[in-house]
């Protein structure tokens, strides 16, 4: 069953807890909700503290997605703000290992996400320590952007991997997501979709919603 992720990062912030009502009833499995710290990626967005209050008015899990230097310094705030799934960057952390752990002996899920650039062999002996391996098919740091081509292959060759292993790691991918790709990373193996601009730009974003995980174009109400 394919999971969608909306990310909170595409809301009007002047209206958040009717988005985050919104969410609520629109089928959607996962709130995303993403962290930039203006230096692992160019661009700032929110942290703990909105996290926080986020948390009792959203019936979904919250899938924080770190952007930020030092992830392990975050575990215990994002921990304690209410977090369900938590996803370092492989390339902004030295210890990737005693993080993930870390991250499970606080009752999170342990996401590890991978730039589009960092080679697939860099997960491999980490995979044991990950629920989700997270594919940018973007370059972090802001919403909007177009899915970088080769985002499917990288999903096919990691999806490999870990049917290789016998390993219950969930694939997600992050950037760019619209019917079409959306359909492109499903039939590579992709188990979570994210998705800003094309959930909060939908004339009706819970039919998209549904759209983007039945993978069916044709009775989609809104194009994309
Ligand atoms: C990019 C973020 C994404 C982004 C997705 O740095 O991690 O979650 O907000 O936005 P869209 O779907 O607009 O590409
Ligand atoms: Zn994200």
């Amino acid at each position: 069953m394919i999971k969608i992720a909306p990310s909170i990062l595409a809301a009007d912030f002047t209206r958040i807890g009717e988005a985050v009502a919104m969410l609520n009833e629109s089928g959607a499995d996962w709130l995303h909700f993403d962290v930039m710290d203006g230096n692992f990626v160019p661009n700032l967005s929110f942290g703990p503290a909105l996290c926080k209050s986020i948390r009792p008015l959203s019936k979904l899990p919250l899938d924080v997605h770190l952007m930020v230097e030092n992830p392990a310094f975050w575990i215990d705030p994002f921990s304690q703000a209410g977090a369900d799934i938590l996803t370092i960057h492989l390339e902004a952390d030295r210890h990737a290992n005693r993080t993930l752990q870390r991250i499970r002996d606080c009752d999170m899920k342990s996401g590890l996400a991978l730039n589009p650039s960092t080679p697939l062999c860099s997960v491999e002996p980490l995979l044991a320590f990950c629920d989700i391996v997270l594919l940018m098919s973007v370059n972090p740091g802001f919403g909007g952007q177009s899915f970088i081509p080769n985002s499917a292959e990288r999903i096919s060759m990691l999806r490999e991997m870990i049917d290789r292993r016998g390993l219950p790691t969930e694939i997600e991918v992050d950037g760019g997501i619209n019917l079409k790709t959306a359909h492109l990373c499903i039939e590579a193996g992709v188990s979570i979709l994210v998705a800003g601009t094309t959930v909060f730009t939908a004339d009706d974003p819970h039919d998209m919603i549904r759209c983007l995980r039945d993978d069916s174009h044709v009775q989609c109400k809104t194009g994309s």
